[in-house]
């Protein structure tokens, strides 16, 4: 969604600012904008459509040190070069960037329209600016400070007056803002991929709090004025995993990947001498692990699907109840905690607003909320009572691949460490350390086939519609299969359970209909070939995944996708790959904007 950058400092402002939105691109937008101070004036530049078209309007001469910018997602007003960010106040002193939504914001715009103000925008953000405008009186940051009294609903803003050069304040309530402290100059953020060319200090703003920022120091309070002293953090990614190397696609860097982001994962974590995994970060004795009674896995998209797939692993294998939901749904239905229940947010961002919702809702209820994340530092593992980082690196691809394989990885350690305490003998301990040590080096085999599945896919790819099937634990995997499918290639997608096609979505095949149907080796392959039959019999076009040397698949499938023979309770890891490749050629195929699909962000901090 939306990226805020801002910027005071020794050098012309401009470029950085460009660059820091080009490292915000990711995140998904549709108009960008910078705004710079230079001798006691605000110079505005916005532009709909890609960074570049920015790019062409700034001036290479453009002077000036200090200024703040702006990728927009649309929510209110339509995508245009007045709707982008940075907005003025009435008189063009102040200039604001805003993430997040401002729920009272027709009120207040109505009020100051009564009042005389013209606004030029549709937005909710340009009622900031010019209610900033009425609220100033010499002095930005108490200005800032009492119109956030008067706002309600979500924001990170980033204001600037012309008046006070070198100046700028931020505040956060709800969408995150992150100070990185250089040498000589200080930068605020909307995440911490923005400044990382500057700097690896950095100090994560809670909800409430406001930054005042020069090139060489920084004051950080609460809305009322009281000094709070913040930690500095140390980010420890590396500039070069933010680089899309020489790959076409941030998605096809991550995506071959895996074999190294599921292993960090693992790492130092297994215990081969107790058949078990350790996991400090989760903050939980032995004695409070053996209590618990019911664990429910709580996120969105492809994280959800992670925790979908851990509900078989966990129920089966620890004998603990178990059970997904998304994080929208459980959030408004007032959900019931009971004892000795413990919670997973799941999140790869970790800054999720449903899934954020939730979690604070779940524990306003008395509920332990353990976070499994990727960015370190981010408001879901700062916030909950104890977790598991994924390690994957940065994922920067809208579509979510090595972080579902990292998710699932960090799931897999806590299903052994808590079945462990319960039924799991020692013997069938190692042999799931076995099964999950293959992984990494199975899906490389996977993706060495790689051109296999790119042939396929350009067969495939013109077909409108797809289903993906798969049962038990890989009916999850069906679901997130036709996710990466419609979220890249924008081809319709819908996965099952390979068992209910009869109860409806067999109607829909026929000889343009694809299915994509997943028959690992385990307790459910004859009746997912009996499924697939079905399918056959209707003339439907099927392309199996199975298992390598399973002729029988061979002799009903039209295409048939191999992965590695492996114990049963990997194949989600080995049957995902292929899917998100064939996701992924087809995208190119149709030549669509793999990284930055149409409508979508990587990180959805509004609800
Ligand atoms: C994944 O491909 C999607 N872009 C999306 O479903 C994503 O998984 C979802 O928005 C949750 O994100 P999170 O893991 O950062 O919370």
């Amino acid at each position: 969604m939306c990226g805020i950058i801002g910027y005071c400092g020794p050098k012309p402002a401009a470029p950085i600012l460009v660059e820091g939105l080009k490292r915000l691109e990711y995140r998904g937008y549709d108009s960008a904008g910078i705004c710079v101070g230079n001798e006691r004036v605000l110079q505005l530049i916005k532009k709909k459509g890609k960074l570049q078209e920015l790019r062409q309007a700034v001036p290479a001469d453009m002077l000036g040190t200090y200024g703040i910018g702006h990728t927009r997602w649309a929510t209110h007003g339509e995508v245009n070069d007045t709707n982008a960010h940075p907005h003025f106040d009435a008189d063009g002193s102040i200039a604001i960037v805003h993430n997040g939504i401002i729920e009272n914001y027709n009120a207040l715009r109505e009020k100051l329209e009564d009042e005389g103000f013209i606004f030029r925008s549709e937005t909710d953000s340009e009622v900031i600016a010019f209610l900033l405008g009425t609220l100033y009186e010499g002095d930005l940051e108490q200005a800032l400070k009492r119109t956030c009294r008067i706002l309600k609903g979500t924001y990170g803003i980033v204001a600037m007056h012309k008046d006070e050069p070198g100046v700028l304040i931020g505040v956060r309530n709800g969408s995150p803002l992150v100070l990185g402290i250089g040498e000589h100059e200080m930068l605020l953020g909307s995440d911490v991929t923005a400044m990382l060319a500057h700097t690896k200090q950095v100090i994560y703003l809670e909800d409430g709090e406001v930054v005042r920022l020069t090139a060489d120091s920084y004051r950080t309070t609460d809305l009322r004025d009281r000094d709070v002293d913040k930690k500095v953090d140390y980010i420890t990614w590396e500039l070069e995993e933010i680089e899309k190397d020489n790959h076409r696609y941030y998605m096809e860097k991550e995506i071959f990947e895996q074999p190294e982001s599921i292993l960090r994962a693992m790492q130092g974590r297994l215990d081969r001498d107790s058949a078990t995994a350790h996991l400090g970060g989760l903050n939980m004795t032995n004695r409070e692990l053996l209590e618990v009674e019911r664990i429910k896995l709580v996120a969105a998209g492809t994280s959800y699907h992670a925790g979908m797939v851990a509900t078989y692993l966990i129920e089966s294998l620890a004998r603990i109840p178990c059970s997904a939901e998304l994080a929208s749904e459980l959030r408004y239905r007032n959900p019931i905690v009971e004892r000795n229940s413990i919670y997973f947010a799941i999140s790869q961002s970790g800054e999720t607003a449903d899934t954020l919702y939730a979690m604070r809702e779940l524990q306003r209820k008395g509920a332990r909320v353990l976070g499994i994340c990727n960015v370190v530092g981010a408001t879901i593992p700062r916030e909950s009572d104890g977790g598991v980082y994924i390690h994957s690196g940065p994922e920067i691809a809208v579509a979510s691949t090595k972080a579902f394989t990292s998710q699932l990885t960090a799931l897999y350690l806590f299903a052994l460490l808590i079945a462990r305490m319960r039924d799991m003998s020692y013997e069938q301990g190692l042999v799931f350390i076995d099964a999950l040590e293959a992984v990494p080096e199975q899906v490389r085999a996977i993706l060495d086939r790689h051109a296999e599945v790119e042939a396929l896919a350009k067969k495939y790819a013109h077909a409108e519609d797809f289903l993906f099937l798969g049962r038990g634990i890989n009916y999850p995997v069906a679901l997130e299969g036709a996710l990466k499918l419609k979220e890249i290639s924008y081809i319709h997608a819908e996965g099952y359970s390979a068992a209910e096609i009869k109860h409806g979505p067999i109607a829909l095949i026929n000889e343009s209909t694809p299915s994509l149907v997943i028959i690992p080796d385990d307790g459910l392959r004859e009746k997912v070939i009996s499924n697939m039959k079905e399918i056959k019999a209707r003339k439907g076009p099927v392309i199996a995944l199975a298992v390598e040397g399973d002729r029988d698949v061979a002799a009903i499938a039209d295409d048939v996708i191999y992965v590695p023979r492996a114990h049963e309770w990997v194949y989600p890891f080995l049957m995902m790959v292929p899917l998100q490749l064939f996701a992924y050629y087809c995208a190119l195929e149709l030549g669509r904007d793999v990284d930055q699909p149409r409508n979508l962000a990587k990180s959805v901090t509004v609800e």
